[in-house]
């Protein structure tokens, strides 16, 4: 009689093995993304995603319901996400980065450092931190920096993005990295092709759709933008190793897409900075300075941080210095909606290696906040090193002779 009591005890608790906290989570993320891929699909005939990514998340979610059966009690279909419940304290302060903007500061740097290292160069991608950790290869939680100390679970988001894989074949146990989430160019440029064309007006600036992507919850929109991800910092993992060259190779090889990032002695640095800066305009996508961190791993630990920034890494900014030239016309361009968008003409410019004569004003209101007159100085810069961007006019360059821009004609 025990026995048979025993074994049923047995067989009870090994049927109820509670799904650790990442799994659930994990779970909770998959399903919300899978329920309105199917809303989508059976009630409004449209497709969120591709059938092939849709059978993956599929799979996965399947699997974790047959390892974990309690997981389908616990998340009950239509059970709504509540907006605290996505505040999740980090595991330790998310730091920021020191800013320099001369040569000098970065020899200050690399003497306060220690000089007789490696450092490594990296473009420093105009996007959003997001954090990822990967358990046994399968993407289990995503969050944003927030204020450093808090940040927002935005799982969901990431797992609809398709910005990186929801699960690796080739990752350790542990997988915790750090990176960012940017909209590519041309991603960019498309969206607001599409919003011109559905009368909208268009949006000004990658890093901030980036970030306002991975807060929404319409994953159909989401999914839309392509982002990307660029790793640029290993969080933890089962066996650290002992360079961050080292690190990104590490997680490269398990499958994520990692920063550009040279290793060279000190005596190097600025030829290595002066060479990315060089090939900034080439990039697609948004930087805005370049990234200077020890690569020694020890030496990282050793020197510390603040509450602020680690001393082993800073940020040289780019001065984004403005060109002038003379705005020659303004033409209005009329996307198929009918809208008109305001393009300015100036005379040809050198900035940072490409000849620019034309910049978007983006709308009328754009348009009259900067008094803008036909034949005033301009200042002009590539916003981001690469979009022309009109920063304002040169009053004390005025002679009178200015004339009005016309209004477009009907
Ligand atoms: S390293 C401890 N590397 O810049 C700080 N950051 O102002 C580790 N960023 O919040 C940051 N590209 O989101 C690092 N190659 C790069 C980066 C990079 C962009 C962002 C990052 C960070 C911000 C710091």
């Amino acid at each position: 009689m025990f026995r048979r009591w025993f074994l049923c005890f047995i067989a009870v608790q090994l049927t109820c093995v509670a799904a650790p906290p990442a799994v659930e989570q994990q779970a909770r993320a998959l399903q919300t993304v899978l329920r309105q891929a199917d809303d989508a699909y059976y009630n409004q005939n449209r497709s969120v995603m591709s059938d092939a990514a849709y059978d993956a998340l599929r799979k996965q979610y399947d699997q974790l319901l047959a390892d974990y059966p309690e997981l389908a009690a616990a998340n009950p279909v239509g059970a709504p996400v509540d907006g605290s419940a996505r505040r999740v304290t980090h595991d330790a302060s998310v730091l920021s980065l020191d800013k320099v903007y001369s040569d000098k500061e970065v020899g200050r740097f690399l003497q306060q450092t220690g000089t007789n290292l490696l450092y490594c160069i990296e473009p420093k991608i105009d996007g959003l931190t997001v954090i990822l950790r990967y358990r046994n290869g399968q993407l289990v939680q995503a969050l944003t920096r927030g204020d450093g100390k808090i940040g927002v679970d935005i799982t969901p988001a990431v797992l609809a993005s398709g910005m990186v894989p929801s699960a690796l074949t080739n990752a350790p146990t542990q997988l915790d990295v750090r990176g960012e989430a940017l909209l590519p160019l041309p991603a960019f440029e498309s969206l607001n092709r599409r919003r011109a064309e559905s009368g909208q007006a268009p949006l000004k600036n990658p890093r901030n759709i980036a970030s306002g992507t991975l807060m929404l919850t319409d994953y159909t929109e989401i999914a839309r933008r392509r982002l990307e991800f660029q790793c640029f910092e290993l969080l933890a993992t089962d066996s650290l190793p002992s360079t961050h060259t080292a690190a990104l190779a590490l997680v490269k090889k398990a499958g994520l897409s990692v920063v550009e990032s040279v290793a060279v002695p000190s005596t190097d640095v600025l030829a290595a900075i002066e060479d990315l800066n060089r090939r900034r305009a080439t990039f697609h996508f948004i930087t805005d300075g370049i990234v200077i961190k020890v690569d020694d791993l020890a030496v990282r630990d050793r020197l510390g941080a603040t509450a602020h920034h680690p001393r082993s890494a800073i940020a040289r900014k780019y001065e984004e210095t403005p060109v002038q030239t003379r705005l020659l016309s303004v033409d209005w361009s009329r996307g198929t909606t009918g809208k008109l968008t305001p393009v300015a003409r100036f005379e040809p410019v050198e900035i940072q290696g490409a000849t620019v004569q034309s910049a978007t004003l983006h709308n009328l209101d754009h348009l009259r906040s900067m008094d803008l007159k036909i034949g005033d100085w301009i200042n002009v810069i590539r916003s981001g090193g690469t979009v022309p961007e009109i920063t304002g006019i040169c009053p004390e360059r005025r002679t009178g002779q200015e004339t009005a821009i016309p209004d477009p004609a009907e």
